[in-house]
């Protein structure tokens, strides 16, 4: 769907949370939060009309993107037949969302407590826990986030602790491994593996076994930097916890639900805890929803005595159909294999690009389609980018890093829709302006891809009258353009705008004005109801271009031909060609 601007709508909403609404985690006078006048698939637009990729998937969360019309669709039919019930009572959904959560989890993590978000799921696992064992304490680490309730915030092992921390949790941390900022000087992941748990192990004896009811660690850690923890360290933990009678939660409030490729992140190294938290992918974050999944031992401490907590909403109707029909459509189009493959073969590599391109990326850490890039002034000393936890001026790099990234954006005088053109679907994004001068890049563009997600009965009109566009430019389609219609299977992501959709990509070279052609396309995919899906950038450097050099003499006489007066010309181009131009 086409966004229709209505800045007036727009201004109201503005206006109303300005006066009414209190932000989490803000000082309400310094902000200035986007009026959002709707989403789809992996794109927002505001009530200008102007059109974002959300590459933050709301807060991690929309990992099937907005708007999916079956999930849409089994809300509307589950407010219908029964919007609400208390949770005393077996009801339909709420049974079958347990029993596909259940199918997924591992091992015995058969029983599922359902909880209306990430923090009170983790202020339940730790309460089970407590009751369990008998014992008061929990262990977490450093570099972590568990929710911003009073336990979970405790557990958190960061500075959004510091205003609520009570010095009375029972909360005890320690340092979980992370080979580039090592606590333990490893110079290697099998040193870092090995000293984190003798770490671990040791801080657990001084602080005495009898008294520790639970490790409670992040899968992969998310909102602390996403660090994947080193092959054979969840399996050390859990180890450690046999040995002691400790209960291991893992959080995968932000790592489950095939963000990393598995349906749950334990899934990358075959181990089982002995409760499970998630939330937030369940159903997409459609409708709030949380919960624990619990071991059968644990099950059994209270198969006859009293749980003594709950929720008026725990599985709640609507938030648990939302996850059957979320659940069912990540397994009809493989969204967790998919994350896993966009992740070896195009995120991850396009990260690494990146980071050769840009010195103050100091590592590039992540898996399936969860990855963090780490900023850093010096790669040699590995000095952060801003120190931890800076605000004000010491913060400014990352600040203006940050308001530049929306500058892209929002640049004057770009193609809305050619800006972000992306690797994969997420990963790198570069800006383009209408003279396709690549900004922050030292190269220049071989040629764009851009893949428009089209309904299935207007694809043959709209490659006709695409082919006609780009022939009346005085193009033949074959070279240097290319035009194809794919099949929905032949695209990465393909399955993100439903099967009814067909896929269109379009091949524009460099060597000319990409300005004309874009506007042209945009015009039909409004027209047709085509939405941009996918986008990518190839690039040419001097020496790649040499071998090609007689191509650019054809570039240059259809750009002659497109733009006489030179207003399209590109300085960069023409200076890097220079030398090649003149051997
Ligand atoms: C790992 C982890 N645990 C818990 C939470 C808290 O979840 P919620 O915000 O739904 O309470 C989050 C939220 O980002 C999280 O990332």
């Amino acid at each position: 769907m086409t966004p229709l601007p209505n800045p007036e709508v727009g201004a109201a909403v503005k206006a109303a949370d300005r006066a009414h609404v209190f932000h989490s985690w803000s000082a309400q006078e310094l902000i200035d939060p986007l009026a959002v006048a709707g989403a789809e698939g992996s794109y927002f637009w505001d009530y200008d009309g102007k059109r974002y990729l959300d590459f933050t998937s709301g807060l991690v969360y929309t990992n099937i993107g907005y708007q999916h019309p079956k999930v849409v669709a089994a809300i509307q039919e589950q407010a219908a037949h029964l919007t609400t019930f208390a949770p005393a009572f077996a009801i339909e959904a709420r049974s079958e969302a347990a029993r596909l959560i259940a199918e997924r989890t591992p091992g015995d993590l058969d029983k599922i407590f359902f909880t209306n978000g990430g923090a009170d799921a983790v202020e339940h696992a730790v309460r089970m826990a407590r009751l369990h064992t008998g014992r008061p304490k929990v262990l977490s680490a450093y570099r972590s986030y568990h929710g911003g309730t009073q336990q979970a915030v405790n557990l958190t092992g960061d500075p959004r602790r510091w205003a609520s921390d009570s010095g009375a949790a029972g909360v005890v941390h320690f340092w979980a491994p992370f080979l580039y900022r090592s606590r333990f000087y490893a110079e290697t992941e099998e040193q870092e593996c090995a000293r984190a748990l003798e770490h671990l192990e040791t801080t657990i004896a001084f602080e005495g076994p009898g008294t520790v009811a639970a490790i409670v660690l992040e899968t992969i850690p998310g909102t602390a930097g996403i660090m994947v923890p080193p092959p054979g360290y969840l399996a050390g933990v859990r180890e450690i916890c046999d040995k002691y009678g400790i209960v291991f939660v893992l959080d995968e409030v932000m790592a489950g639900f095939g963000r990393t490729g598995e349906w749950f992140a334990a899934g990358l190294s075959g181990v089982v805890p002995d409760l499970m938290t998630f939330a937030k992918g369940v159903n997409s974050g459609y409708v709030p929803l949380g919960g624990v999944a619990i071991s059968g031992a644990i099950a059994e401490t209270f198969a006859r005595r009293p749980y003594p907590g709950g929720l008026t909403y725990s599985g709640h109707p609507l938030a648990c159909a939302a996850a059957v029909a979320t659940i069912q459509v990540m397994a009809e189009e493989d969204v967790v294999g998919q994350a896993g493959r966009l992740g070896e073969t195009v995120v991850g590599p396009a990260l690494r690009e990146l980071a050769e391109r840009h010195p103050s990326v100091g590592e590039v850490r992540g898996v399936g389609m969860f990855w963090a890039l780490e900023l850093v002034k010096d790669r040699e000393t590995r000095e952060p980018l801003v120190p931890y936890n800076a605000t004000g001026e010491a913060n400014a790099p990352m600040a203006a890093f940050g308001a530049a990234a929306k500058l892209g954006q929002r640049r004057p005088g770009t193609i809305p829709k050619l800006m972000n053109l992306v690797a994969g679907g997420i990963g790198k994004t570069e800006v383009v302006d209408v003279s396709h001068r690549v900004l922050c890049s030292r190269r220049l563009v071989r040629f764009v891809e851009m893949e428009y997600a089209v309904p299935r009965a207007e694809l043959g009109k709209t490659l006709l009258r695409v082919r006609d566009l780009i022939e009346g430019e005085g193009l033949r389609v074959n070279f240097p353009i290319e035009l194809r219609v794919a099949a929905a299977d032949d695209i990465p992501l393909s399955t993100a705008h439903g099967r009814e959709t067909g896929y269109l990509a379009v091949h524009l070279s460099s060597g000319m004005p990409f300005d004309p052609y874009f506007r042209g396309v945009e015009a039909i995919m409004d027209d047709v109801g085509g939405r941009p899906h996918w986008g990518k950038l190839h690039y040419q450097t001097a020496e790649t271009l040499a071998p090609r050099y007689p191509e650019w003499a054809r570039f240059q006489a259809v750009r002659a031909r497109l733009d006489p007066d030179g207003r399209f010309r590109n300085p960069y181009l023409d200076r890097v060609l220079g030398p090649v131009a003149s051997p």
